[in-house]
């Protein structure tokens, strides 16, 4: 291929993931003139399906690297002379980093390392090199009732997963104070939407209640969350990448702070009106905590809005409306995620779980 036709070739990393799957939808058909490498090792959570509208485009190219291994990095960013990164690559649910969390310090932690090598190493001959670290609220840890996150809250992660991307976001900044590699970062809430893995409560739910099982809520149900429509945390990426002042951090959120009961059964009033039946509210079982679950994350994404001009264009109530329509018309799609490894992993934490019923 010709690369001299595209003068800004960026590597994302993660883009066959639920946020990077919608994020490259959005920006491949938007920037003709980038050349856009998804760089992805495909683990449970990757589909490579839901890139099929863009994979035969000019300006689209899959390469299946691991961010754990420095050589693969390194040859994929000379075959495409890489000058821009956008890094979501990385372990994501917290669950299952309580459970396991050798893999999320590997990919969290030593895979971001080993981008931040490669591109200061590549800065050297390309002196704009751009390397936009996508993060998240959880590395502030936890609010009480009142209060936000803004971008001078201290850190204080409470998970493994939360604290590998801590210490991912340390060493992105280490980077640019220390090399002056041209960095940003986004710390982002809860997101949802189309082509989430459903480990994930708004998948989960609609799916369990699809086949009329148990909608599992961990403790009381009164641990809130900032959620954020998935299409908006794309248009905030795009923004940030290409506005965004180097060594800054900005924090993304939708500005919809909701306890995960009433989204449960939000979800569940959605489902009774689109589905014929008894009511899905009938499946709601409170179960055994998360251990260390946050209570509360709300976000100050003044910074975005004020210096970069974003705002999130979605309501919460119609953008979640059409998440469950999307996964009720794509049950398909669905089903194909619990295949597997994976269904045994899931049934039996579901199975534990539901074994902790209150
Ligand atoms: P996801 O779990 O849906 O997808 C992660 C992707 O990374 C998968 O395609 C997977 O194959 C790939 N991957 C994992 N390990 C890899 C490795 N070693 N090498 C190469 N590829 C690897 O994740 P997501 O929800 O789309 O999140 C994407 C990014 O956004 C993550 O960095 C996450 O921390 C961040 N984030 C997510 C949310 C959210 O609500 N989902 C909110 C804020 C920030
Ligand atoms: O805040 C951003 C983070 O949001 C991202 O960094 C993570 O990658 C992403 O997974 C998400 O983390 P959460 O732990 O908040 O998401 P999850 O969907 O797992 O859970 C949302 C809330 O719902 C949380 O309070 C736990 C609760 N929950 C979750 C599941 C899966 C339940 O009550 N029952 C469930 O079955």
């Amino acid at each position: 291929m010709n690369l001299d036709a595209y003068r800004t070739r960026v590597a994302v990393t993660g883009g066959a993931g639920f946020i990077g799957s919608n994020l490259l939808l959005y920006l491949v058909p938007l920037y003709s003139e980038y050349l856009f490498v998804n760089i992805d090792c495909l683990t449970y959570a990757a589909n490579l399906a839901n890139l099929s509208s863009i994979e035969s485009r000019d300006n689209y190219r899959f390469e299946k690297v691991d961010v754990r291994n420095a050589a693969e990095l390194t040859a994929c960013f000379d075959k495409y002379r890489i000058n821009a990164v956008i890094h979501l690559a990385a372990e994501t649910h917290v669950d299952r980093s309580i459970d396991g969390p050798a893999e999320f310090i590997q990919t969290n932690i030593v895979g971001t390392f080993n981008l931040l090598e490669r591109a200061v190493s590549v800065a050297k001959e390309n002196p704009g090199f751009r390397f936009h670290h996508v993060s998240t609220d959880e590395v502030y840890g936890s609010l009480g009732e009142t209060g936000t996150f803004s971008e001078q809250s201290p850190f204080g992660p409470n998970s493994p997963y939360a604290a590998s991307k801590a210490a991912a976001d340390h060493l992105v900044r280490s980077y640019h104070k220390t090399y002056g590699l041209n960095t940003v970062t986004t710390n982002c809430s809860n997101n949802f939407g189309s082509l989430q893995f459903p480990e994930k409560l708004i998948p989960l739910m609609i799916r369990n209640a699809t086949e009329r099982q148990p909608l599992p809520v961990f403790g009381d149900g009164l641990n809130v969350r900032d959620w954020l429509y998935v299409e908006d945390h794309c248009r905030a990426i795009d923004v940030v990448f290409h506005k965004g002042e180097a060594g800054r951090t900005y924090n993304v959120g939708g500005g919809n702070e909701v306890t995960n009961i009433d989204l449960v059964e939000s979800i569940c009033r959605i489902m009774d009106q689109m589905l014929d039946g008894d009511r899905h509210e009938e499946l709601i079982r409170f179960v055994e905590d998360r251990p260390g679950h946050d209570r509360r994350y709300a976000i100050d994404s003044s910074r975005i809005r004020d210096e970069l001009g974003w705002l999130p264009k979605y309501s919460f109530e119609a953008a979640l409306r059409a998440t469950v329509e999307w996964y009720l018309d794509n049950d398909t799609w669905l089903e194909s995620c619990i295949s597997g490894d994976y269904r045994k992993y899931y049934e039996r934490m579901y199975a534990d779980r539901l074994s902790g019923e209150k």
